[in-house]
């Protein structure tokens, strides 16, 4: 006998469905261009003992490039009442247009990184790492089922400078 209990993964913190089951924009601007798009995989923690997010970019995202030129970036999540604007984000180009104006979502800047004015949760991240996730880098080979075109994620290791909560 002992007093713990076994709870699931998702069960100890809500960052879990937040970043899995709600998904976050991760959105971010080059100067020139901004734009947004739908994210499930990521994470928050702390690294290098600085609070940080994780989030993963696929190479043919028009976001990738606007990310790779921008200093900074924001993770937002917003009331499941904009579950279908999510679901556009996930699945329309900032090539083909404005998102954020095609998802029925207003831009706001904070010192000029966008996000959602329709946040509830908004946090502002600058870039501290960067690399690909490898493929022989892999200890599961089964998870290379996610990568059948080769488009191997790069992926982001953010310091979070501030955390914005909409006031309810
Ligand atoms: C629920 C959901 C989660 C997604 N998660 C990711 C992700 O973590 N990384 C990624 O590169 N694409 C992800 N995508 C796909 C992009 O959001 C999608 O390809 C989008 O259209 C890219 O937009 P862009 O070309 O304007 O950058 C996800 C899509 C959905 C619907």
């Amino acid at each position: 006998m002992n007093h713990f209990q076994t709870v699931r993964p998702q069960d100890f913190d809500p960052i879990f469905d937040r970043i899995g089951k709600e998904w976050m924009l991760i959105s971010a601007s080059d100067g020139s261009r901004t734009n947004t798009m739908t994210a499930s995989w990521g994470g928050c923690g702390i690294l290098w003992n600085k609070p940080v997010a994780v989030c993963l970019i696929r190479p043919q995202r028009f976001t990738f490039g606007i990310v790779e030129a921008a200093e900074r970036l924001t993770l937002s999540f917003l009331p499941e009442q904009y579950r279908p604007a999510l679901s556009w984000c996930g699945s329309h180009s900032g090539r083909d247009g404005d998102k954020f104006a095609g998802a029925g979502l207003t831009c706001l800047y904070d010192t000029g990184v966008p996000y959602p004015a329709e946040a509830s949760l908004v946090l502002v991240c600058r870039k501290l790492y960067a690399d690909d996730i490898r493929q022989t880098s892999f200890l599961d080979p089964s998870l290379l089922s996610n990568y059948t075109n080769g488009d191997y994620h790069r992926f982001y290791i953010c310091e979070i400078e501030r955390v914005l909560r909409a006031e309810a």
